[in-house]
This record gives C-alpha cells, sequence and structure tokens, in this order.
C-alpha cells in the first residue's frame, strides 16, 4: 500500500498546473452514453476514478480509447479520451465497479433515457456518510420510468408501450450535485419539458450542461436553481474541453498559504472559487486572477489569521475544501470554528490532524473548534508547531488536508493509504516536488 513520506517545513514556490475536474469529468463520461456517435473530451485527469468510470463504460461494450495518456514525468500534460458508446452489450453497472466508486450512479440516467433500461448496483454508503440516491430514483420515476430495488441494485425500466422518459417538474427534498446531473442528462432525451427547480448550480453542473448543448441539447437556466431542459429525439457526438479543477485549485492554494509560500496555479479560475478565496484574503492571503490561471501569495503561516466558515452548496464553501481549509487554520494565529453541514461524517481528518499536534475539539460531528498554533503576541511563549508523525488517509479529501499539514509539520510525516489521495488528485506529488516540497511515495 503506498504511502507518502513528507519533509516538512519549506515554503511552496513556483508554478502548478490545475488538471481537468474529476466531478466534471465523471458525468460527462456517461454523457457519451447518450449518443451512439463518437465522444472526444479533452483534458481529462489522470484519476483512479477516471479508470474505474472507463472500465464501467468500456464493461457495457463501448469502444473507449486514451488518444492521450501522459504520465506524471509532464504534470502538465493533459489526458484524451475518446468513446463510442454503439453498440452497448449491456446496460448494467456491476457492483463490483460501483462499491468503489459512488459516482457509477451517473450512468443510471443516460442508459434509461437511450436504451429504455438500466440495472445500476446501489452504490452503498461510504466513509464521509451514507449518501442515499433516493432523489435520483424519484426524480426519474417522476419522468415515467420504474424504479425497483432489487437484491442491491436499482433495477429502471419504463412502463409498457413507452420508448421515452416523459418531462416533469422535479423538485428534489435538497440540493444534490450528482442528482442534478442524472436528472439533466437523462431530461435531454426525454419527451417534452423538464424543470429542475431545486438544482445544485456547481461549475461542473455547467460544464456538464455545455458539453450536452453541444451534442444537441436543449437547455437553458444550468447554474442556476432552476434549469429547463427541452427533450430531443437523439444526440449526436461532440469534443468536449473538461473545465479545470477548483477543489484542486483550492487545494493547492491552501497548501501554499500554509507553508508561506507564493505560487501561480495555472488554469485555475478565480470565478469558481469566491467563497475560499474570499476566506483566504480574509485570513491574510493574496489572492489574484493573473492570465491564464490565479496568483496566491502567503504572509508566512505565522501571519495567517485563522477564519471560521460552514460548508454550504454552492457557490458558498464547498465541503471538499473543508478538510483543507481546516488544516490552515490549525498553523494560523487565533480560534476558528467549521461548521460542516452537507455530509453527516467528514471530521475524520480531525483525529489524524491531531496526532502532528494540532489543537482541535470537535464538538459533535458536524461542528470543530480550532487553536490555531501561530502566536505573535511576543509576551507569551513560543507554542510548538505541528510535528512530523505517521498519518492514516480516510478519505479523498481527508488525505489532501494531512498533506497540507505534513507540508508544514516539523520532521517527517508519512501519510499512509493514499490510494484515496489518488482517487481525486492528478500526479500530487509531481506537483508538489514541481513547487518545492520535499515529497516522495514510498
Ligand atoms: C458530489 O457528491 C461530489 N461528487 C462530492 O465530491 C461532493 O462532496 C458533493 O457533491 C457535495 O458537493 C461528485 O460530484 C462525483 P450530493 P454527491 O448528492 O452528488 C444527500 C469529492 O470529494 N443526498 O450533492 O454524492 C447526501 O447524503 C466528492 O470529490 C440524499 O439524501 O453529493 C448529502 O448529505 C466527495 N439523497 C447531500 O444530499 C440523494 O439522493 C448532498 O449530496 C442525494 C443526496
Amino acid at each position: 500500500m503506498d504511502k507518502l513520506l513528507i519533509r516538512g517545513g519549506r515554503a511552496l514556490h513556483g508554478e502548478v498546473p490545475v488538471s481537468g475536474a474529476k466531478n466534471a469529468a465523471l458525468p460527462e463520461l456517461c454523457a457519451a452514453l447518450l449518443t451512439a456517435e463518437p465522444v472526444v473530451l479533452h483534458n481529462v485527469p489522470r484519476l483512479k476514478d477516471i479508470a474505474t468510470m472507463l472500465a464501467l463504460i468500456r464493461n457495457m461494450g463501448a469502444a473507449v480509447e486514451r488518444i492521450e495518456d501522459p504520465d506524471c514525468s509532464r504534470p502538465d500534460a493533459r489526458g484524451v479520451v475518446r468513446i463510442v458508446a454503439d453498440p452497448l452489450h449491456r446496460t448494467e453497472a456491476p457492483y463490483e465497479l460501483v462499491k468503489t466508486m459512488r459516482a457509477s450512479v451517473l450512468a443510471l440516467g443516460p442508459l434509461l433515457a437511450r436504451f429504455g433500461e438500466a440495472r445500476v448496483s446501489l452504490p452503498g454508503g461510504c466513509a464521509i456518510g451514507s449518501r442515499p440516491v433516493d432523489q435520483h430514483i424519484k426524480g426519474l420515476a417522476a419522468m415515467g420510468a420504474d424504479i425497483a430495488v432489487e437484491h442491491g441494485y436499482m433495477i429502471a425500466r419504463l412502463p409498457e408501450g413507452r420508448t421515452r422518459l416523459k418531462g416533469a417538474c422535479i423538485t428534489t427534498d435538497m440540493v444534490t450535485v450528482t442528482g442534478t446531473e442524472n436528472l439533466l442528462m437523462a431530461a435531454t432525451l426525454a419527451e417534452g419539458e423538464t424543470i429542475l427547480a431545486n438544482a445544485a448550480r456547481e461549475p461542473e453542473i455547467v460544464d456538464l450542461a455545455e458539453m450536452l448543448i453541444r451534442m444537441g441539447a436543449k437547455i437553458e437556466g444550468h447554474g442556476t436553481a432552476r434549469i429547463r431542459i427541452q427533450g430531443v429525439e437523439r444526440l449526436g457526438g461532440c469534443e468536449h474541453q473538461v473545465v479545470a479543477d477548483r477543489i484542486e485549485a483550492g487545494t493547492f492554494l491552501c497548501a501554499v498559504a500554509a507553508t508561506g509560500g507564493e505560487a501561480f496555479l495555472r488554469h485555475g479560475r478565480v470565478d469558481h472559487l469566491d467563497a475560499v478565496i474570499g476566506k483566504l484574503r480574509d485570513a491574510g492571503v493574496e489572492v489574484h486572477s493573473h492570465g491564464d490561471g490565479i496568483r496566491v501569495k502567503s504572509p508566512g503561516a505565522a501571519r495567517l489569521q485563522a477564519q471560521s466558515f460552514r460548508t454550504t452548496e454552492y457557490p458558498g464553501f464547498p465541503t471538499d475544501m473543508q478538510a483543507q481549509f481546516m488544516a490552515l487554520n490549525v498553523v494560523a494565529q487565533g480560534r476558528s470554528t467549521v461548521a460542516e453541514t452537507i455530509f453527516e461524517n467528514r471530521f475524520m481528518h480531525v483525529s489524524e490532524l491531531l496526532r502532528l499536534g494540532a489543537r482541535i475539539r470537535t464538538t459533535d460531528a458536524r461542528q470543530a473548534e480550532i487553536e490555531g498554533l501561530s502566536n505573535c503576541d511576543d509576551n507569551t511563549e513560543p507554542v510548538p508547531g505541528l510535528s512530523g508523525a505517521t498519518v492514516m488517509a480516510t478519505d479523498l479529501r481527508a488525505s489532501a488536508s494531512l498533506v497540507i499539514a505534513g507540508l508544514v509539520a516539523q520532521g517527517e510525516t508519512v501519510v499512509d493509504r493514499i490510494y484515496h489521495l489518488d482517487r481525486g488528485y492528478d500526479c500530487m506529488e509531481a506537483k508538489l516536488r514541481g513547487l518545492g516540497a520535499d515529497v516522495e511515495r514510498i
């Protein structure tokens, strides 16, 4: 099992490329199932989850070709994938693939919309929460699908005599990112108009909608809470470039800020990170848009002011940035509170950060109080900073939080189980080394 060995205490400096967004590429690979024509996706990140999704689509019988498959020796090289989802031998997402990646549920809407049937394993829970898919099922049922849950699988089909889903006005009980994506994709081929009245507004959803429009879909309102789709008979192929990953960019912003460095994040988009950048600026970090990327300059860890925040749906502070910003608060000055409102169990990085010397108290599963380790007022004895230790990654963003803390901690930090990191970060150690970090995979 791979580990990362980090020798901390070095500020990050230089330029780093931001890869294509995992949470845009995953639904966009499934969107290729909506057409028999070739789809070419550019800027596909090299991630375990992408490999899993490609295996899932190949398992259905689609032709899947990695036209460009660069390795991490050139972190700014970009992957290109070509998919022809015709013919498909099966419209199924089997448990052994779905259990490793919940985003497989995104095959449900496209398969049902194009083939009138789908058999998709229930994803099961994951570390950060139970993460049900009841809203996906509710929405597809509203569009006329019969969906039964049998032996751990969702069995979806159209009723006798119907060859297409029918448009509907759907208000999900809560804002759901992949729920919105599943229903959006299904609606593109449904008969008539569909309204998603409580839609998620993430940039990844806007990127997916733009790709679907290139394929011939009729969509408006994407990026707002109310998306309108006029169904069409069929969709064509397209070429599409995956939007830059705002969470990877935000992760590097926190790493540069916490280590006291200065960097340029090529391809990063300031307009996708308003909430995070607002908090970084309040903390004393200089962040601004510059050409095709983001410039960031830290005041030095000792002068960072810890910032309280609470995670909410986009455009609020993203839950996927909660663990990373907590690591910054740990090394900053002053007290802060962090509230996690989206998932019920997304503080697993806390116990590992404590091993590095962080001062955090979780008042309940959704609220943590952090005592920063830097204090500039000279009249008190210096507070010991973080000290390196062996820590264990538990989920994707928790791993990133531990890496950030390890980059600051004095001495050696070993992050174990970094297969979690590999699911969502493209060539992380190569990119960090490019910024001057002393990190290696062992
Ligand atoms: C997406 O997950 C992302 N994954 C997650 O990123 C991200 O944390 C999450 O959105 C929130 O932004 C992908 O896009 C592949 P939700 P998703 O449906 O769609 C509840 C990462 O680190 N809910 O928006 O699964 C759910 O339990 C990953 O890259 C239901 O109850 O999240 C949660 O409390 C982690 N029933 C809330 O809604 C449903 O049918 C939001 O979940 C659907 C969701």
